[in-house]
């Protein structure tokens, strides 16, 4: 792919035009969620969702969110049951994405469904999402903005790491405030097809208990190694091995620490950028272990898929 010059764009009314102008003209652009960064495209436009997966070096079968503004515009492209509007009255705009049958007309690129007869859709509650979205006007495919099978970005620095030269722009919003991809529901009845930024009780104390997943579905980044940063990572460390850097938890020792305090949510909101940082020092990573509940279930989910061996 040629390289291009990739604009940073203010995260103000100026920069929000010009994200929007990108994607109108079939552009790609890096804009911060409330979970991570999405590298944005047109959702209607096959050429825009292919140089999506080629931005990335995303394996095509892989299936893409639709990012829409509000549940009006989301009922333009997925249909919608019981469970399913009450989960977006509770969740959205939030860090939830519903995987849901096409609806009739819905104009969406087969590529970015994957031609699942499905579509995963999400209404991010990040303003500047909200703005470039409400701006554009259509409907926005949008992956995490990082190259496939590395870890995501929660900055716009992170974005630039893996995709300057090869997209248009990035808004630079700062940190993302979750910093875990969205918790992806879908299937009847429904399942949970990936833990993320909203915990699986809150779900259940709205809609009961989930299903096992039984669907085939190649859905969240089911290959093992997908968060695989360079360096190889030994879970349940409590210290570091000679040689190793220590990703801590709760108050020890540590290289870095994703909560001293203990707490998942920040926890959460550090993990990518912890990995990033740990990562640069090119050492091999041991990570303290997690507690398996609320947000702990997710953190355990990427680190797990970091350390499978590949
Ligand atoms: O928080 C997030 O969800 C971020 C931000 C940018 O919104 N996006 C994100 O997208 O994590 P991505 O492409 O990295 O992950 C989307 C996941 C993939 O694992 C994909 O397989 C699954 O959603 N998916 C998409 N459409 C699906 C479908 N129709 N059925 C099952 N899984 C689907
Ligand atoms: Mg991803």
């Amino acid at each position: 792919m040629n390289t291009i010059d990739t604009r940073t764009l203010p995260p103000d009314a100026e920069g929000i035009a010009a994200a929007a102008k990108v994607l109108a003209r079939g552009g790609l652009v890096g804009f911060p969620t409330e979970t991570v960064y999405g590298l944005g495209g047109d959702a209607r436009n096959g050429r825009a969702v292919a140089q999506i997966f080629a931005a990335k070096g995303r394996p095509s079968f892989n299936p893409l969110i639709v990012h829409v503004p509000d549940i009006d515009a989301a009922r333009r492209f997925a249909q919608f049951d019981d469970m399913a509007l009450q989960l977006a009255a509770a969740f959205w705009p939030g860090a939830l994405t519903l995987v849901l049958p096409l609806a009739m007309g819905h104009g969406l690129s087969p590529l970015v469904t994957a031609d699942l007869g499905t579509v995963a859709i999400r209404v991010p509650a990040h303003p500047l999402a909200q703005q470039i979205l409400r701006r554009f006007g259509g409907p926005v495919a949008a992956p995490s903005a990082n190259l496939s099978g590395r870890i995501s970005p929660t900055t716009a620095v992170h974005v630039l790491a893996d995709l300057s030269g090869v997209i248009d722009a990035v808004v630079d919003g700062g940190g993302c405030p979750v910093g875990l991809e969205s918790t992806i529901i879908g299937g009847i009845p429904p399942a949970l097809l990936r833990p993320g930024g909203i915990a699986v009780e809150q779900i259940e104390a709205i809609i009961g208990p989930l299903a096992k997943r039984v669907d085939t579905i190649t859905a969240p980044g089911q290959l093992a190694s997908h968060y695989a940063p360079d360096a190889s990572v030994r879970l349940n460390a409590n210290r570091a091995h000679p040689g190793e850097v220590l990703l801590g938890f709760g108050p020890m020792e540590s290289d870095l620490n994703l909560s001293v305090s203990g707490d998942l949510v920040e926890a959460a909101a550090h993990l990518f950028d912890h990995l990033h940082r740990l990562n640069a020092l090119g050492q091999p990573i041991a990570a303290a272990p997690i507690p398996n509940t609320g947000l702990g279930r997710a953190i355990n989910d990427r680190l797990t898929r970091a350390a499978a061996p590949r």
